[in-house]
């Protein structure tokens, strides 16, 4: 009799080998290679409905106007202004985080304009019903349904015809076809690709629900995310009540929108303008605070940088960053040392973004550089300035994107001076409330800041 051959995954990244090894020589992960049967030729599915036939453009079916609207519009946003009909989206994010609870709430929301099901394979429907109280949900179309079997829930759908579709998790649903255990990358291989030919089939708006986190650290089959249409990290920090949903991947839409909620007693709250949220808590008149225009996607949002220098009394000072790549403060705390003569040896520097959002394009450079000055020399930045720019290895300003939607945000929340790269002013088209202050090099950005 033939042996039956079989291959090992990674469970990491999906490399597989026809041997055991230690180490994922494709990911460098340590322990992560399984044993599992190969899903034999003939059982792939095919992933595109249609015959294979050539079509005019223009003759092709579906419009923009097609999208469905989740009723959430932060999650509209995201996916970059509703959900498309037959499209698979994958929300991941840290256990936790309030995945379960955004899909549970869109479910609700969808239910007024057709039959939605939730398939719920981790909680039982028991407690999906407890959560439902406590978001005040009672839809008479939604549907849900405790199973972890593919197959039984695909004989489900065929019974209910829903209009949208949620399954939480995909990790802890599996097929029969195959028999490696649930949540190993062949099964969540399998699983997302018979959901995707049933998506794309029967025009089926799905979600998927998958623990992963943007490193893919924890039990993170990235795999997923090459065959879903749509990638959205719900992240967050869980000590704040603020969660931002950002896409990663999307085939129809923008992948830099970003969806910012407040998590509730009641459940998720939209946050329809997250500059007031950021700032509510700002200390004014106290060193070491500065407030820049931060851009996210379309999208300015105002977030307040602390700052915090204080003499060391170890040998070697501690650098500790929150919310910003710890790498580019060093790189400012140089700049600052070397380029505006301020000693910063021998202290200890903290920074940290406000509310817990996290900050990484250029333009806050300046803003760091603020508040780091800020706090060394215990002198408050004037509270109705925003500052932004991206800051040079010599010191120097530059010039960043977008400066005008930065600044119309600033003066709408009654800021009155803005400093801002010189190369940033030509051509502005802003409001007459607001001061701007045009600055070369950082050292000319801080005689301006304090009050
Ligand atoms: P959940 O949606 O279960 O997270 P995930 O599916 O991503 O694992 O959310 C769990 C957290 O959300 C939990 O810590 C409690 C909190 N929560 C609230 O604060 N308010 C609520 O109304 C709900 C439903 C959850
Ligand atoms: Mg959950």
């Amino acid at each position: 009799m033939a042996k039956t051959k079989t291959i090992f995954s990674c469970q990491q990244c999906g490399f597989q080998s026809p041997k055991w090894l230690g180490r994922c020589p494709d990911c460098n992960q340590w322990n992560t290679l399984v044993e599992e049967q190969p899903v034999v030729a003939g059982n792939h599915s095919r992933a595109l409905p249609e015959p294979g036939k050539p079509q005019k453009l223009a003759e092709v079916a579906g419009r923009e106007e097609d999208r469905l609207s989740c009723g959430i519009g932060e999650l509209d946003r995201t996916l970059g202004g509703g959900v498309v009909p037959g499209s698979l989206v994958l929300v991941g994010g840290d256990p936790g985080i309030g995945k379960s609870t955004l899909l549970l709430q869109a479910c609700a929301r969808l239910a007024e304009n057709g039959v939605t099901l939730y398939v719920t394979a981790e909680e039982s429907t028991r407690q999906v019903k407890l959560r439902a109280d406590r978001l005040g949900i009672d839809s008479t179309d939604l549907y849900l349904l405790a199973e972890t079997s593919l197959e039984q829930i695909k004989q489900r759908i065929r019974e209910l015809q829903p209009a949208f579709l949620v399954i939480d998790s995909i990790q802890t649903i599996f097929t029969s076809s195959l028999d490696s255990a649930p949540g190993s990358v062949s099964q969540v291989r399998e699983c997302t690709g018979q959901l995707m030919l049933q998506a794309k089939g029967e025009g089926l708006p799905t979600f998927l629900v998958g623990h992963v986190t943007k490193d893919g650290a924890i039990a993170g089959p990235r795999v997923l995310e090459h065959m879903v249409d749509t990638v959205l990290y719900f992240e967050g920090d869980p000590g704040h009540p603020y969660r931002i949903l950002r896409a990663v991947k999307n085939r129809f839409g923008s992948t830099n929108e970003i969806g910012v909620f407040e998590m509730r007693e009641q459940g998720l709250r939209e946050v329809s303008n997250p500059s007031e949220l950021f700032l509510a808590e700002r200390p004014e008149e106290s060193a070491g605070s500065a407030v820049v225009p931060s851009l996210e996607g379309s999208r300015p949002i105002l977030v307040e940088l602390q700052a915090l220098v204080s003499s060391s009394s170890f040998g070697t000072p501690q650098r500790t960053a929150i919310g910003i790549d710890h790498k580019r403060v060093g790189l400012l705390v140089a700049i600052l040392e070397k380029k505006v003569e301020l000693a910063l040896a021998g202290q200890d520097i903290f920074l940290n973004v406000a509310g817990g959002v996290r900050l990484d394009e250029p333009a806050v450079d300046l803003g760091i550089i603020a508040a780091l000055a800020s706090s060394h020399l215990n002198r408050a930045i004037d509270p109705r300035t925003v500052i932004f720019g991206e800051v040079g290895l010599t010191g120097e300003v530059r010039a960043i994107s977008q400066p005008e939607l930065r600044i119309r945000e600033a003066a709408r929340l009654g800021f009155t001076r803005c400093i801002l790269p010189r190369g940033n002013l030509k051509n502005l088209d802003v409001p007459a409330s607001i001061k701007l202050i045009a600055v070369k090099h950082a050292s000319e950005a801080l005689e301006h800041i304090f009050v």
